[in-house]
């Protein structure tokens, strides 16, 4: 695993960008994975002033997000196609119709599972997954326990994950307690990985993900015998680290 540590947030969001444009211009249909939470926004917010100042264009690219809650409407402020709309596909000049987010309203959420799969497949496989990281390890909404052999798959949101996430809702009690997420292996398939950890609670995780041993009691390990993964750290998170 390469280890960038960042000497600000905008040199971070600055090297984040720059990868992800270095996809796009070097496939003719790149296939990003991307993220929601904190950590990816300052990202986005680079990748839309690239967009303005008519460094890249989007219109050829495909998106997968990597999960969306269960039993949220997709016009939810708090659903992950939300967010997305909201912090990037508007800004851009993407084709929505080729971002995908799973689809976590829906009555039959097995199938909603395979379909996502299934439209994986048909693009052959992502050039470059961006991830961050749980603070129990989590990627994606992959929790403690789950199989590295996972595809997309319904989970049960870990109380620490609803705690971490009750930040953007109303009360705790109004955060979804499960989620779709794309699956291990499947994150796995990805060509490349980024994964960007920011801040001191997230630094013993990236300590856990250097030194540990790949478990998946800790699912971020599962990335240790991934060819071609790059952590961007600032230096908080990177801070117990040798
Ligand atoms: C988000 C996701 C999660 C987050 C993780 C960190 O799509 O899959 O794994 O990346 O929970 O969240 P933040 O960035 O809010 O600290």
């Amino acid at each position: 695993m390469k280890i960038i540590v960042g000497k600000s947030e905008n040199s971070m969001n600055h090297y984040a960008k720059n990868c992800i444009i270095d996809v796009i211009k070097t496939n003719d249909q790149p296939v990003l994975g991307l993220a929601t939470g904190s950590t990816p926004v300052g990202m986005y917010q680079a990748l839309i002033q690239a967009y303005r100042q008519g460094e890249v264009s989007f219109k050829d690219v495909t998106t997968f997000n990597l999960d969306e809650y269960v039993n949220l409407a997709s016009d939810d402020p708090n659903s992950y196609r939300y967010f997305m709309n909201d912090q990037l596909f508007n800004h851009i000049d993407i084709q929505l119709d080729h971002t995908f987010v799973p689809n976590g309203n829906t009555t039959d959420h097995q199938q909603a599972c395979l379909d996502y799969e299934q439209e994986i497949d048909q693009h052959d496989h992502l050039d470059l997954q961006v991830l961050g990281i749980g603070t129990n390890g989590h990627i994606g909404f992959n929790e403690p326990g789950t199989s590295f052999e996972s595809r997309t798959h319904v989970i049960e949101l870990e109380p620490s994950t609803r705690e971490a996430n009750a930040r953007f809702f109303a009360s705790l009690d109004d955060v979804p307690t499960h989620a779709i997420t794309m699956g291990i292996e499947t994150i796995m398939e990805s060509k490349a990985i980024l994964l960007i950890a920011r801040g001191a609670d997230k630094k013993q995780a990236v300590k856990e993900l250097v030194d540990g041993k790949r478990s998946p009691d800790f699912p971020a390990s599962a990335l240790k015998t991934h060819p071609r993964v790059t952590m961007l750290l600032d230096e908080a998170a990177a801070s117990l680290l040798d």
